[in-house]
Order: structure tokens, then sequence, then C-alpha cells
């Protein structure tokens, strides 16, 4: 039996690495295949040595380019990982390319497949996530979910119950392990903040970065809004390269920086008053932690962050955005409760039903 654990890019990290820890536990012949989707230090290395992660076993170094071209390209170098090392098992992990592009190449070859955080759904097919979660949920024979939404999502697309498994969240599970740890050397210090007297903001979505008038309004919401807190912005390499194209300018308020590794983000993020973001994981993240989140976003496919927890959307809505900063600053903003199963033991869920199929 030979398993192959695939990551990719950022978000992948922290999803996959409880489970490989889990298979080490457990002594199962397992391995690490990085595709090279995000390749700088702070986007891919850094995470690797926080999270406890072995170097990649194999590294493809795909790199960037159009998404035909990087998944094309991950297609091409997977395939010939699977044969050459006779892989009988394959686990992805959430939507990025990376995750659709081997889990084609695994159904194809006859693979068995399980994708970790299935039954995702924005139902926006604009964006390449969706599509990515779509065709990778219905190649896959485990489909490991992290909310009831997602359990609805996929029996609604005619997939049976009997490969759908709600385990709760890989990515909790990483949080759960690392945060005293985070917080112990106080990150904030670093920017010059005291807890609870800064936002922490990200942006990186095409729908919110490509298009430059989108974007100077995005900014302009920003610079408002640091007007009421200071925030603190690592910039992903994405918008970094359309705000210098647009020369949009952000205000003294707003403290850029790199990305930033897992810990100091997890550490800063726990200690925020408030978290304004685009990312999906985050959303979830903040949930946890109990930090109010404005998802600068028309919808979400993680809705129990809104139902349970302490997300809700605010898109790019000026008013909204107001008016979510005043609740919170008023302490009406809800206080959310940890969803089902988010208890930092969906990684040993999935791996018991792995090992009872083994
Ligand atoms: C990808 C995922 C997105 C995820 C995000 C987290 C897809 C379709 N999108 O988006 O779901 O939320 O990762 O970061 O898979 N770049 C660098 N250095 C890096 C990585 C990227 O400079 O280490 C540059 C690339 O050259 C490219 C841009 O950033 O121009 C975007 O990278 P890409 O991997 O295409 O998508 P992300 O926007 O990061």
């Amino acid at each position: 039996m030979r398993i192959c654990n695939v990551v990719g890019a950022r978000p992948n990290f922290m999803k996959i690495a409880p489970i490989v820890h889990e298979m080490k536990k457990r002594k199962m012949p397992h391995f690490v295949v990085h595709t090279g989707q995000h390749y700088d230090r702070q986007m891919s290395q850094v995470f690797f040595e926080e999270l406890g992660l072995p170097c990649p076993d194999i590294f493809l170094g795909v790199g960037p380019g159009s998404h035909a071209e990087q998944t094309a390209r991950i297609m091409m170098s997977f395939e010939k990982v699977c044969l050459e090392h006779k892989i009988n098992l394959v686990v992805v992990g959430g939507d990025v390319n990376s995750t659709a592009a081997c889990a084609l190449v695994a159904a194809k070859l006859g693979i068995p497949l399980a994708h970790v955080e299935a039954g995702l759904r924005s139902f926006d097919k604009s964006m390449p996530e969706e599509i990515n979660r779509i065709i990778t949920d219905h190649l896959s024979h485990w489909l490991f979910t992290t909310e009831s939404s997602a359990n609805d999502n996929l029996r609604g697309e005619g997939i049976a119950d009997e490969h759908i498994y709600f385990v709760g969240n890989c990515m909790i599970d990483s949080l759960l392990r690392h945060l005293d740890i985070a917080l112990k050397s106080a990150p904030w210090r670093q920017f010059g903040f005291e807890p609870g007297s800064y936002a922490v903001l990200t942006l990186h979505r095409p729908a919110n970065v490509d298009d430059v008038e989108v974007l100077r309004h995005v900014i302009r919401i920003i610079n408002q809004v640091s007007e009421t807190i200071p925030i603190l912005f690592p910039v992903h390499p994405r918008t970094r390269e359309r705000l210098i194209r647009g020369r949009l300018d952000l205000a003294p308020t707003v403290k850029i920086s790199e990305p930033l590794p897992y810990l100091p983000f997890l550490g800063l993020m726990a200690r925020a008053r408030l978290v304004l973001t685009d990312s999906g994981g985050i959303q979830e993240e903040t949930t946890a932690l109990q930090i109010p989140c404005l998802t600068l976003r028309p919808h979400t496919e993680r809705p129990v962050t809104i139902t349970d927890g302490t997300n809700r959307l605010v898109g790019t809505d000026s008013e909204q955005i107001r008016k979510g900063v005043s609740e919170i600053f008023n302490g009406s903003w809800v206080q959310g409760e940890q969803p089902p199963l988010w208890d930092g033991k969906a990684s040993p869920r999935i791996v018991d039903i792995l090992e009872r199929w083994i």
C-alpha cells in the first residue's frame, strides 16, 4: 500500500499536515508530493517548517501559469509519479488547482481518491475554486466534509451517502495544535500593536484584486476603516503586483507586510479586534477563534461560519462594512459557537476510515 498526500498551495499545508502526522504515528506507508503551485519561501517552505512536515518526498516544481498551463503541468508530472511509485491511494485537500489536477490524474489511473474538505459550494462558477471543488468531489471515493451544508450539497448532486463522511475540519486540527505556541511569541509586538487594538486584512481573490477599479474601491474602504482601527495587511503576491500596477496608495494606518508564516499569522488573528478577508479558510479560523470576521465577498461556501460562527458577508459595500465595524466596537457582534466536530480530531477520524479500507 502506497498512500500519496498531495499539497500544492498555501491553504493545503495546514489541511494535510495533521493527516500526515496521523499516518506517521500509525506507521502507515505514505509520502508527500508538493506540486510547487506556490513556491515562494513565505508561501510554501515556511509552512513545512512550522507545521513539522517532512520535506516533500517529491517536488514537482510546476510554478505559475494560466489555469490551463498550471493544471496541465501538474497532471503530466503527477501521472509519472503515480505510475513510477505504484501509488494506490491519493489524498487531496481543499479546492486549489493542484487539488483538481491530481484528482483527475488519480481517477483516470483508477486510483482511489480521498477529498479532504469536500462538498463546499459557493454556487458561483466564476470562482476557479468552485470548478475545482465540483470536479474533485465527483471523482472521489471518500468525501470528507467539514459541515452539514456540504453533506446536503453532495447528496443534492447525486453522490451516494456511503461515500460521504462528516469528519470535522482538519484545518482546525492544525489551529488547535498550534495556538498556544503561536500566542507565546506575541507576534503583534513586532508590528507595534497591543492585543485587541488592531485589525487584520487579507485580500487575494481575483474578483477583488484583478480589476484595478474594483481594487481601488476596496482600498478606499480599507483606508476608511483604518481611521477607526489600525490594520495589518500581509500582502499576497498576486495583490502586491496589482497594487503596484494600479499605483494604489494605502493610508499610513494600514501597515503592510510580506505574506506571513502560519504561526505569527495565527497569533495575530487570535488577538485581533476584527478580521477583514476574502479568504475561505480565514472565515473558518476566525470562527474557531471567536474573532469577528467581515468577509469581503457576496457569498460563502462555508455557511456554518455564519450560522454558528462569527462571520458575516459584507461584500465590498462600504455601508455594510462601516455598520459591521461599529457593531464590533459597541459589543453587539455575535460571539459564535464551535461548529459540530471542529474539535481537533478530524484527522484521526479520516485516517481511521482510510485504515479500515486498507
Ligand atoms: C491560489 C488558489 C486559491 C487560494 C490561494 C491562497 C487556485 C485556483 N487558487 O490562488 O484558491 O485561496 O492560492 O494563496 O488554485 N505567486 C508568487 N509566489 C508564490 C505563489 C504565487 O509570486 O509562491 C504569484 C503567481 O506567480 C501568480 C499569483 O501569485 O501570478 C497567483 O498565484 P496562483 O497560485 O495562480 O493563485 P493564487 O491567487 O495564489
